[in-house]
């Protein structure tokens, strides 16, 4: 039977399908039908683009880093969620790492305390490290790790101390020649990747607090930045991706505000010493510094509030953000 013969009241148009025509049953294509449409093509076309990028990420590691900056908004937290979970269905072994900087700082103007920091590291006292262990696990990473699960078990969440596995010391900060006490932060002696290892090895992502305990049980608040390039390097990742509430580190040029779409580790050092790179931006830069100097191929400091930022820099030649290279001719 041709299809041309159907009667036009036998189409039957289903939700979320192509048009089709129905006879006794049996379903047939309409005539402009048969080759895909240009939409779907187009699909296709994305896929393939993204192959050569799945194939050099797939079975890797990248960590991501999202700072407290970028979580005020759900809806922008789920979609930036939804790209993780894209990137660990391609094959790609992804390491969440989550500060809370913006979260921790309300809680402590709730009860009181202001929130004091030296070069964008959080001076943290015994009070202070408490409310950081609350917002951090209780509030953070529960509220990540149950929105990755909701749909199918995708995430394992825990912090650093947990089985001591960030094993840290007190941090000594050195500023203008003299030592300051920052409190209870951390330096990361050494981390056990083992635990992680675990988690990825289950397909799960883990979904990490930035906290650390030394063999005394002490617990300490480490930057999630400085975090985030131990882990990297521990964990031999290929990429390190900084996630925040800028488009990338910006400097002043004619008046007005551009994104530096590359950097060097030299180049980041004259702006941090100029003060074009301040604040929350200078543990960043310094992460990326250390992860390219002990064996992280790629750095990155992009926006987590641009929708899909972190699907555009890893499967598509388009850059986004600021790249921070290692070396001056890269
Ligand atoms: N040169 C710079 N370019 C962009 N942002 C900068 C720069 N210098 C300082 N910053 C500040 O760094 C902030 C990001 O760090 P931070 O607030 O600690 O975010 P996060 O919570 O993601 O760690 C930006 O919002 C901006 O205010
Ligand atoms: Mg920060």
């Amino acid at each position: 039977m041709k299809i041309k013969k159907v009667k036009k009241d036998k189409a039957i148009k289903m939700p979320g399908e192509n048009s089709c025509l129905r006879n006794r049953g049996i379903e047939y294509y309409r005539d402009d039908d048969i080759l895909p449409a240009r939409e779907y093509m187009d699909k296709v076309k994305v896929l393939l683009e993204s192959l050569p990028y799945i194939k050099q990420y797939s079975g890797r590691i990248v960590v991501v880093k999202i700072g407290g900056s970028m979580m005020e908004d759900d809806s922008n937290m789920e979609s930036m969620l939804n790209d993780l979970v894209l990137m660990k269905y391609v094959g790609i072994k992804v390491v969440l790492i989550h500060g809370g900087g913006k979260q921790i700082t309300g809680m402590m103007k709730q009860k009181g305390i202001t929130a004091k920091f030296i070069d964008g590291l959080r001076v943290t006292d015994r009070e202070a490290v408490n409310i950081v262990r609350t917002v951090l696990m209780d509030e953070i990473n529960s509220g990540i790790v149950s929105f990755l699960n909701s749909q199918e078990e995708l995430a394992a969440g825990l912090s650093g101390a947990d089985g001591n596995f960030i094993n840290c010391s007190k941090k000594i900060y050195i500023k203008d020649g003299r030592e300051v006490d920052l409190g209870f932060v951390g330096e990361i002696e050494y981390i056990d990747t083992s635990i992680i290892k675990d988690i990825l090895d289950r397909s799960l992502i883990p979904v990490i607090a930035t906290l650390g305990s030394d063999s005394c049980g002490n617990v300490y608040n480490i930057n999630a930045d400085t975090c985030a390039s131990g882990l990297s390097i521990a964990l031999g990742a290929k990429k390190m991706v900084l996630m925040t509430d800028v488009d990338g580190i910006m400097e002043e040029i004619d008046g007005g505000k551009r994104i530096i779409s590359r950097l060097t580790a030299r180049q980041c050092i004259n702006m941090i010493e100029k003060g074009k790179i301040s604040s929350g931006m200078i543990p960043k830069v310094k992460a990326c510094i250390k992860a390219l100097n002990e064996g992280v191929e790629r750095t990155h400091i992009l926006s987590g509030i641009r929708p899909h930022s972190i699907l555009v820099e890893i499967f598509t030649d388009k850059g986004v953000g600021t790249m921070i290279t290692g070396k001056d001719s890269e």
